[in-house]
């Protein structure tokens, strides 16, 4: 029997609907052309559901999420300030464990690259500055404790050598293990430990601010960096930023069961409600998911259809310097799925 894979949509805040409205379409094209067995549960979460239920992620979106295979996730707003809840993002990631983010960066067709980048950045997801043990001890001092575990670097290092035994067969591991002595060192230390296991892919260590630098530099020389929790974000988007900015940069947050595609990017305030967001990010995304759930044909069909969408650039949105609209791009990458 065929399997039906249950998706949880989430569409979420800012340009979050606007990006996600123009997936659903292609997901409802390629479920006719290639006979997919995807059904689509959309479900409230973010800003919008707090306002209105006074939580972003109410009992029955909750509910809904654990009666998924796997999320679609719009991007979401963040509340601001100490003692409002967790984001939509972190909150998911730990439910279900989500432990590795997967978010790679390569040249795509007329994207204003700044550099020769082909990358894959392995994202620590469940601990790190992320853990969620904050205190305001009084008025003059806050505490954050920051969680490095064995367990987690053993697991998240797997992946990292994993894929690059796939790719170009390198790992860097980036790290600030010269002043966080106690957390990054345990994680250098797993690490370097670790790579004996894999004697086909180079293990390199660099401190994060070094690759910061090197990132822009030296781009040609990274293959699969991997970076604790806080580290991975922060070098994600200047990862997206080298290869043509956020509107086209997409992840997997995996699980050893479950999993949640995403754009890397936020909501963009300052361009919601506008129909300009580019949605390239959110559909590489899904075409993560296809690769995820099995469905490699329609994958490679769905990255085809948008390497020729952003190569004859009829329609590009404005941050890759064109005049089109978020629907004008999905409508496209439609029109150039194989028939
Ligand atoms: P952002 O990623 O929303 O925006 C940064 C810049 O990139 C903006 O100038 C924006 O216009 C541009 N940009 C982002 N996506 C784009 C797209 N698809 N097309 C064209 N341009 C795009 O970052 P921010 O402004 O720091 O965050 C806004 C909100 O989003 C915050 O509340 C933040 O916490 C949240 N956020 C959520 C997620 C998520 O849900 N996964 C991720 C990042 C940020
Ligand atoms: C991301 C985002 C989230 C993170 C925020 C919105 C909580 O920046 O997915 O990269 O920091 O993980
Ligand atoms: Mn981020």
């Amino acid at each position: 029997m065929i399997k039906l894979w249950k998706v949880a949509v989430i569409e979420g805040d800012g340009i979050g609907p606007e990006v996600i409205s123009s997936t659903v379409k292609v997901i409802n094209a390629l479920n006719e052309t290639y006979k997919l067995s995807i059904e689509l549960e959309f479900l409230e979460a973010g800003l919008g559901a707090y306002k209105k239920y006074g939580t972003n992620l109410p009992k029955q979106s909750q509910d809904k999420l654990f009666g998924a295979d796997c999320v679609l996730k719009g991007p979401t707003t963040s509340l601001e300030g100490f003692g409002t809840e967790l984001g939509v993002p972190v909150k998911i990631r730990k439910m279900f464990n989500l432990y590795a983010n997967i978010r790679p960066f390569k040249p795509l067709p007329r994207a204003s690259s700044l550099v020769n980048l082909d990358a894959l950045i392995v994202r620590e997801n469940s601990e790190g500055s992320y853990s969620g043990l904050e205190y305001r001890v009084s008025d003059q001092i806050a505490l954050g404790i920051r969680v490095t575990t064995r367990s987690a670097a053993e697991k998240i290092f797997k992946v990292a050598f994993g894929m690059a035994e796939k790719r170009k067969k390198k790992v860097t591991l980036a790290h600030k293990a010269n002043v966080l002595k106690a957390t990054d060192g345990l994680y250098k230390e797993v690490f370097l430990n670790q790579a004996r296991q894999y004697p086909e892919v180079l293990a390199e260590e660099a401190h994060i601010d070094a690759l910061a630098h090197w990132l822009i530099l030296r781009p040609e020389s990274y293959d699969v960096i991997v970076a604790e929790n806080l580290y991975g974000d922060i070098i994600s988007d200047e990862a997206a930023a080298l290869v043509g900015g956020l509107g086209l940069a997409a992840s997997a947050n995996l699980g050893d069961k479950y999993a949640m595609f995403e754009p890397v990017h936020g909501s963009a305030p300052d361009i919601a409600g506008k129909g300009i967001a580019n949605p390239v990010a959110a559909i590489l995304s899904f075409k993560m998911m296809l690769e995820w759930m099995g469905y490699p044909e329609a994958a490679h069909a769905l990255e085809s259809a948008i390497n020729q969408t952003l190569a004859e650039g009829k329609k590009l949105t404005p941050d890759m310097g064109g005049s089109g609209k978020t629907e004008d791009i999905g409508n496209e990458v439609i029109s150039n799925l194989p028939k």
